[in-house]
């Protein structure tokens, strides 16, 4: 297998095929952050416009067990790391870390978040905290103040390879993803993100299998969009209305097969099904007013 590290704009550039990429395994775990704190007491992001003070805390509270609870049934283990007081987005926990697996030497590992929103920044240590305890490594970026990264909120695992999607353009900084390439020594491809309702990757792309990805186009830029269209034989495109306003891009995919995504996407549902997947609706419009649904509320590690 060949050992690529670079980062990778257009389909031109590309010098590898998802064959000769190293494969993972899945990763088996979810984790997720008990959202007695969550709250939405600032502004960051389009979406949380006009819902300072608006959350109905008793929802959130069961939408966040139904979220659970789905994992749950279809037999991913779940971890809760217990939520802080004033860290009101730390509910986020797709945002605080990447973790990684690396197939060469089988070493496990996170690679700790800068974020981007100041008002987040507290919540990296603990993370870092949580998986150092348990054995894991926890990397951190250079220090470099310009450079920020908000975890799988824009680096997105492509399935079952050891290759990752570069999100960049509000949250993190395509910098970023020189330093991530050359720590883990894999191959990144980058995607600008220009449109606010879609601030961080996992808003507008959701990778489901190894061949096929879950997109909002019109959240990319005609290199990106290129680039997703040659490494995935099957791109299902959302609605426009599913994705903006439904988060139905923000679904996750942890097997393979059971896809966790907003209820009332129905045409991205009809879309999953036709493709073999299995939709399990949930509802997360608690949290889709702080501009967050599934994949934002978890994170996957090995
Ligand atoms: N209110 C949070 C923020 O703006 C939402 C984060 C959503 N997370 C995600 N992975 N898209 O940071």
């Amino acid at each position: 297998m060949r050992t690529v590290e670079s980062l990778y704009r257009s389909v031109d550039e590309l010098d590898f095929t998802l064959e000769e990429l190293k494969s993972v395994a899945l990763p088996g775990r979810v984790l997720v952050t008990s959202p007695e704190f969550y709250d939405i007491q600032y502004v960051i992001n389009r979406h949380m416009t006009d819902h300072v003070g608006g959350v109905d805390y008793a929802r959130a509270f069961s939408e966040w067990h139904g979220l659970k609870e789905a994992y749950e049934r279809i037999g991913i283990q779940v971890h809760v790391i217990e939520g802080k007081p004033g860290l009101p987005d730390m509910v986020f926990c797709a945002n605080q870390t990447l973790p990684f697996y690396r197939p060469d030497d089988n070493r496990k590992g996170v690679i700790l978040s800068e974020m981007h929103a100041k008002e987040r920044r507290r919540e990296v240590d603990y993370f870092k905290e949580y998986f150092v305890a348990r054995g894991y490594e926890a990397l951190s970026l250079s220090g470099d103040v310009s450079v920020t990264f908000e975890g799988m909120g824009d680096a997105l695992w492509h399935s079952g390879r050891y290759l990752l999607w570069g999100g960049f353009g509000f949250r993190t900084t395509a910098e970023a993803y020189s330093e991530i390439s050359d720590t883990l020594g894999l191959p990144i491809c980058l995607l600008e993100l220009r449109d606010p309702d879609f601030y961080h990757l996992d808003t507008c792309l959701s990778i489901l299998d190894e061949s096929t990805a879950l997109i909002c186009t019109s959240a990319f830029q005609p290199e990106g969009l290129a680039l997703i269209r040659s490494l995935f034989s099957r791109v299902l495109e959302a609605p426009e209305k599913e994705a903006r306003s439904g988060f139905a891009c923000n679904a996750h995919c942890p097997d393979r097969r059971h896809v966790l995504i907003q209820e009332g996407c129905d045409e991205t549902k009809k879309m999953l099904i036709q493709a073999d997947f299995v939709p399990i609706e949930l509802d997360t419009s608690e949290y889709m007013k702080s501009g967050g649904s599934v994949f934002c509320m978890k994170q996957m590690f090995w």
